[in-house]
C-alpha cells in the first residue's frame, strides 16, 4: 500500500458567488505522481492552488473543508504559510525564471530561508540543478542571465528552483504547454524520476501525457470531482459516460 501525502476533505472553494470546488474529498499518494484533468474551467489550477494556498492571495475567496498534507492542516491558523509554500513547491505553465544568472534563479529561495555558507549554497545549486536534469547545459554558464536559455530549459531551471528549498510536493500547472516536443519528453522523463523523491501532482491538458506519467488520475468537470482512479483504470475503463467522453474527446 502506498503511503499517503496528502487529504483532502469536503473542499469548497467560492470566489464570491462562484462555487469554483464542489466537496472535493481526495488522498494522494506519496511519492507518486497524480494527474489533474478536464475541460477548460473545471477548477485544476484553483484546486492546485489549494494544496500550497496560493488562493488565499485571491479577493473574495471563500475556502471551506480540510487538507492535510504530511498531517498536518494546513489551514490551520497555526501554519506558517511561507513554510508551507517552502514544503510544497510550484511550477506554472510559462517558464517564469528572474531576470538574475542562472545560479542566482537557484539560490534564491535558499538565500531567503537564511543560507549564506558559500560552500553550502555552491553544492545545493548543483544538487538542485542535477536534480532537474540540466546541470550538464549550464555549469559552465552559470553566472550568465536565466532568461538566455531555451524555453525548454527555462523550465527546467524553474524546476531546479523549486527544489532548491528542498520540498516534499511539487505542483505543475500545465508544466509542458509551452513546450517543443523534445523539451516536453525531457520535462515528463524527469517527472519519472522525481517521483521517487517527491510527490507530484500535475494539471495537464494532454491526455496522452497524463496516462505516460501519473499513476492516478483525477477528472473535474465544472467544479466536481466526477473521478479518481488508477490512471490505467480511468483511461481503459472509466466509471462514469462523463468521463468517457472527455477521454474520448466527446468534449472539452
Ligand atoms: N482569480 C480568480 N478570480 C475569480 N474567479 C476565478 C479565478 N481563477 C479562476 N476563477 C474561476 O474559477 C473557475 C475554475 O477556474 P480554474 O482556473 O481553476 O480552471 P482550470 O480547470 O484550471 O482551467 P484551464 O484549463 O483553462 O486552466 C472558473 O470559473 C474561473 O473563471
Ligand atoms: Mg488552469
Amino acid at each position: 500500500m502506498s503511503q499517503q501525502a496528502i487529504s483532502v476533505d469536503n473542499l469548497n472553494l467560492y470566489y464570491g458567488q462562484n462555487h469554483a470546488l464542489k466537496n472535493i474529498s481526495m488522498d494522494i499518494d506519496k511519492n507518486s505522481v497524480t494527474a489533474l484533468i478536464g475541460p477548460s474551467g473545471c477548477g485544476k489550477s484553483t484546486f492546485l492552488r489549494t494544496l500550497n494556498r496560493m488562493n488565499d492571495m485571491i479577493p473574495g475567496v471563500k475556502i471551506e473543508g480540510q487538507i492535510n498534507i504530511h498531517n498536518q492542516n494546513i489551514y490551520s491558523d497555526q501554519v506558517h504559510v511561507e513554510m508551507l509554500r517552502k514544503n510544497v513547491g510550484m511550477v506554472f505553465q510559462a517558464p517564469n525564471p528572474f531576470p538574475k544568472s542562472i545560479y542566482d534563479n537557484v539560490a534564491y529561495g535558499p538565500r531567503i530561508h537564511g543560507l549564506r555558507d558559500k560552500k553550502k549554497l555552491d553544492e545545493l545549486i548543483e544538487k538542485s540543478l542535477r536534480g532537474a536534469a540540466i546541470w550538464d547545459e549550464v555549469k559552465d554558464r552559470l553566472k550568465d542571465k536565466a532568461t538566455g536559455l531555451s524555453g525548454g530549459q527555462q523550465q527546467r531551471l524553474c524546476i531546479a528552483r523549486a527544489l532548491a528549498v528542498e520540498p516534499e510536493v511539487l505542483l505543475m500547472d500545465e508544466p509542458t504547454s509551452a513546450l517543443d516536443p523534445i523539451s516536453t519528453a525531457k520535462i515528463e522523463e524527469l517527472i519519472q524520476e522525481l517521483k521517487t523523491s517527491y510527490t507530484i501532482v500535475i494539471v495537464t491538458h494532454n491526455m496522452q501525457q497524463a496516462a505516460r506519467i501519473s499513476d492516478k488520475t483525477a477528472f473535474f468537470l465544472s467544479g466536481d470531482l466526477i473521478e479518481y482512479n488508477k490512471t490505467e483504470q480511468l483511461f481503459s475503463t472509466p466509471k462514469h459516460k462523463q468521463t468517457e467522453d472527455y477521454i474520448t474527446g466527446r468534449f472539452g
